[in-house]
C-alpha cells in the first residue's frame, strides 16, 4: 500500500466548495436603526457588485437574522434604541456560534473611548461616520477576505484531520493483516490452518475481559497471543512432526521454541509486538516455576503469559495433535481445575471457570476453518 498522502488526495478531501468564488457572493447582515444610512450602505455594497446583503432597523430582528443564517460579514450601528451594538455583540458572544463573522462597527462617535470598547467587546474593526466610501468598501473586502481564508484553512485541517485518521486507520488493519499473516507462517508447517492461533487470541482475550484488564490492553492480547508459538519456525521437521512422543534431546530443543520467538519478536517498541514477544517468551511458564525457558513463578510470570499459557493448553488438549489425540471438553476442565496453582494462575483458572461454555463455543466455531485473513 502506498501510504504517501498525494496531493490529489487532499484535493479530494477538500472541498473549497464554502469559499465563493468571489467576495460578491458574500452573505452581509447590517443593522443600523437608521433607515437612511441602511439604503447608502446598501447602494454602496450594490455599486461594487455585493449580490446577497440583508438589512435592518431592529436590532432584535437583527439578531434572529444573524442566528438562523451563516453570514460572512455584520455591519453594525453602536447607537440605537433597544439593543444598542455593545448588547448586540454580548448577545453574538453569548450564541456561542462555531464560526463567528467579522463585526464592521458603524460608530458616530470619534471618541477613542467607545472605539476602543468595541474593539474589546467583539468588533473586528471599526468606521467612522460619515465615512469614506472607498475607505468602507477597502475594510469591507479585507475583512471578507481574511474570513474566506479561515474557513478554507478550518475545512482544509479538518479534512487533513480526516485524512490522516483514515491512513492511520488502514496502516493499522494492515499492521494487523500481517500479524496474521505471520502467526499463520507460524503455524503452516505443523496445522496448515491458522484455526489454532486464532482460537488462542479468541479464548485469550475473553479471559482478559474476565480480569477486567483495561481494554487496549485486552486488545493488544487479542491481536498478539496468535504469535505465541512463532518460534516454531526453527525447530527441524523431524522433531516439531514427530507422530510420537519426545526423546529428552527433542524435548529440550523443543522447549527453545520461547526463546526463538522472543529473539523474533526483539528490538521494537511497538506495544503488539513487545507483547507478543513477552508471550512468545512465557507461555510455557508455570505458576509453580516448573516451567521453560526461565522457571518464572506466580505474578513475575507476566499477565499476558499466564492467560496465553492457560489458552493454549486448552486448546491443544481439546484438539487432535499429530502425537496426541484430542480430549473432551470434561476432560480438560477436569485437568485445568487440578492443575490450578500448578501449572496456571489460580484466579484465571477460577475466571477460565465461569466462563468454560464461551470457551466451547469459541473452539465450535474456530473449528478447522481455514485462514481467510
Ligand atoms: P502444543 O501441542 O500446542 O501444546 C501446548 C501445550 O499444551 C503443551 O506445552 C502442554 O502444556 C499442553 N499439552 C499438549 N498436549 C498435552 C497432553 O497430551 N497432555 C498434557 N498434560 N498437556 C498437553 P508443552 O508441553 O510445553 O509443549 C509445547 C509444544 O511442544 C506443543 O505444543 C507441541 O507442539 C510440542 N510437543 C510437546 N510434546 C510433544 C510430543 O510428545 N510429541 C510431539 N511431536 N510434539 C510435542
Ligand atoms: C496484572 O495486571 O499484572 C495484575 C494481575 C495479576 O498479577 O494477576
Ligand atoms: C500446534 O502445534 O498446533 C500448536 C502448538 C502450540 O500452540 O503450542
Ligand atoms: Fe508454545
Ligand atoms: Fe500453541
Amino acid at each position: 500500500m502506498n501510504n504517501k498522502i498525494e496531493i490529489s488526495d487532499i484535493n479530494k478531501f477538500c472541498d473549497f466548495n464554502d469559499t465563493p468564488q468571489g467576495l460578491s457572493q458574500s452573505k452581509i447582515l447590517i443593522i443600523d436603526d437608521e433607515p437612511m444610512n441602511l439604503s447608502l450602505m446598501i447602494d454602496l455594497l450594490e455599486c461594487e457588485g455585493y449580490e446577497y446583503i440583508v438589512a435592518e432597523t431592529n436590532p432584535e430582528k437583527g439578531l434572529i437574522l444573524y442566528e438562523k443564517k451563516e453570514f460572512d460579514i455584520l455591519l453594525l450601528d453602536i447607537n440605537m434604541p433597544g439593543l444598542d451594538g455593545f448588547e448586540v455583540m454580548q448577545k453574538i458572544k453569548e450564541m456561542n456560534k462555531e464560526m463567528t463573522p467579522p463585526i464592521l462597527v458603524l460608530t458616530a462617535s470619534h471618541q477613542q473611548e467607545i472605539c476602543n470598547r468595541a474593539l474589546e467587546s467583539g468588533a473586528t474593526d471599526f468606521i467612522s461616520k460619515p465615512f469614506n466610501s472607498d475607505e468602507a468598501l477597502n475594510r469591507i473586502k479585507n475583512l471578507l477576505y481574511s474570513y474566506h481564508t479561515k474557513k478554507q484553512l478550518i475545512s482544509m485541517n479538518c479534512n487533513l484531520e480526516n485524512l490522516v485518521k483514515l491512513r492511520t486507520h488502514e496502516l493499522t488493519e494492515s499492521k494487523l493483516k500481517v500479524i496474521q499473516h505471520l502467526g499463520f507462517a507460524a503455524e503452516y508447517r505443523d496445522t496448515e490452518t491458522a484455526a489454532h492461533t486464532i482460537r488462542v487470541g479468541e479464548y485469550s482475550r475473553l479471559l482478559g475481559q474476565k480480569l477486567r484488564l483495561d481494554s487496549d490492553m485486552v486488545d493488544l492480547l487479542h491481536q498478539s497471543a496468535p504469535l505465541h508459538d512463532i518460534g516454531k519456525i526453527g525447530i527441524p521437521d523431524a522433531i516439531l512432526l514427530k507422530p510420537g512422543k519426545f526423546e529428552p534431546e527433542e524435548w529440550e530443543i523443543m522447549k527453545t521454541h520461547a526463546s526463538i520467538g522472543a529473539e523474533i519478536l526483539e528490538n521494537d517498541n511497538d506495544p503488539l509486538i513487545v507483547m507478543a514477544r513477552s508471550i512468545a517468551l512465557t507461555h510455557h511458564e508455570k505458576w509453580n516455576g516448573q516451567g521453560y525457558p526461565c522457571g518464572l513463578s506466580g505474578n513475575k510470570i507476566p499477565i499476558e503469559g499466564r492467560i496465553v499459557m492457560l489458552a493454549d493448553v486448552y486448546d491443544a488438549l481439546t484438539m487432535i495433535r499429530p502425537y496426541k489425540t484430542a480430549w473432551t471438553t470434561e476432560e480438560t476442565i477436569t485437568f485445568i481445575k487440578k492443575e490450578s496453582g500448578i501449572s496456571f494462575d489460580p484466579e484465571i483458572v477460577h475466571q477460565f471457570l465461569n466462563v468454560s461454555n464461551e470457551f466451547a463455543e469459541i473452539r465450535k466455531e474456530y473449528l478447522d476453518q481455514n485462514y481467510d485473513g
